[in-house]
Order: C-alpha cells, then sequence, then structure tokens
C-alpha cells in the first residue's frame, strides 16, 4: 500500500518510525554485519590469544638463553645415601631436590610437580618422589612419572662435583 493515503496505517507506521532514523540497517543485513562481526571478532581474539600465548611461552627461554649459573648446592659428605636435601636453582625461586640413591649415585630434580606445580617430596621408604596433591609419583632414577596425573618426566638438574663439593650447573627439561 502506498504511503500517502489519508490516515497512516499499521505498515507506514512501522516504516516510518523515528528509530529507523538512529538505527537504519534493515534487520536482515542487521543479522549478517552481526554474524560477520562476530566471526572477525572471534577469529582476531583468537590470534591475540595465541599470539601472547606464544610470547608468555617464549620468555623464560628468552631470559635463559645464556648459559645458566654454576651454583653451590652443597657437600657430598652430607647427603646420606637414600636421603635428600633442598635446595634453589637457577634463582631463588625455583626449588629443586638432591637425592643420593642407594647405590651412591647423586640426582637432582626440579621440585614443581609437572601437573600442577606442587612440590614434590622425596619418599625415603618407597624410594619415589611423591607429589600429594593427586598423588602422583616419579621415579628417583630418572624423574620419570609413573602413576597419578604427571605425564611429563620432572626437570633435571644437572650436577657437577668437584672434591666434597656439589655444583648444579644447568637445567634438562
Ligand atoms: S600437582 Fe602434582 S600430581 Fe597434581
Amino acid at each position: 500500500m502506498p504511503d500517502d493515503h489519508a490516515t497512516p496505517c499499521l505498515n507506514c507506521k512501522k516504516r516510518n518510525a523515528r528509530w529507523r532514523e538512529d538505527f537504519p540497517v534493515e534487520w536482515e543485513n542487521d543479522e549478517y554485519i552481526t554474524r560477520r562481526e562476530m566471526v572477525k571478532f572471534l577469529a582476531l581474539g583468537s590470534l591475540t590469544i595465541a599470539g601472547a600465548n606464544f610470547i608468555l611461552a617464549g620468555i623464560p627461554h628468552v631470559l635463559q638463553s645464556g648459559p645458566l649459573p654454576k651454583t653451590k648446592i652443597g657437600t657430598a659428605s652430607s647427603v646420606a645415601a637414600g636421603s635428600s636435601q633442598l635446595f634453589r636453582y637457577p634463582t631463588n625461586d625455583d626449588p629443586c631436590i638432591l637425592i643420593r640413591q642407594t647405590s651412591g649415585e647423586l640426582v637432582a630434580y626440579s621440585q614443581v610437580c609437572t601437573h600442577l606445580s606442587c612440590a614434590v617430596i622425596h619418599d625415603q621408604k618407597e624410594n619415589t618422589l611423591f607429589c600429594p596433591c593427586h598423588h602422583g609419583y616419579f621415579t628417583v632414577a630418572e624423574g620419570r612419572p609413573y602413576a597419578g596425573p604427571p605425564t611429563r618426566p620432572l626437570p633435571r638438574i644437572r650436577l657437577e662435583q668437584e672434591g666434597d663439593e656439589i655444583f648444579a650447573v644447568g637445567v634438562e627439561v
């Protein structure tokens, strides 16, 4: 029906409504634009998050790209067979554990569980590294997970011995 009839009908009122001046996009187009904008937003959002993760994941490697310090962590004579000792390496924020196996060999690992970062403890009786948070278990000989939720081994601390002194010289991830 044309708009020029004497009394505007409901269709004319709708077509000429004042809100249309502020929102001139037709409903069908509005939906189309919204979907396209949403896809663009999701794509850009995903790219931004992926980029941020990439950068954050790379920062520790960049910061540790140089050789790690050689740090004295204790004396061999103070760690009896089957016992352990805590130390921090490479920074004061990195708790680690030094263990003398019953064979006499010294091994050291990051104390941070590879599941959700609780501190692993040395269970001397069971000869295992145990994470009490979710009952994760790692072998003492290799730091390999063998029970519970952890799937990645504990980072191993490389050791050097000079006389009775033990030094941490690097981290194997
Ligand atoms: S944090 Fe160690 S098992 Fe979950």
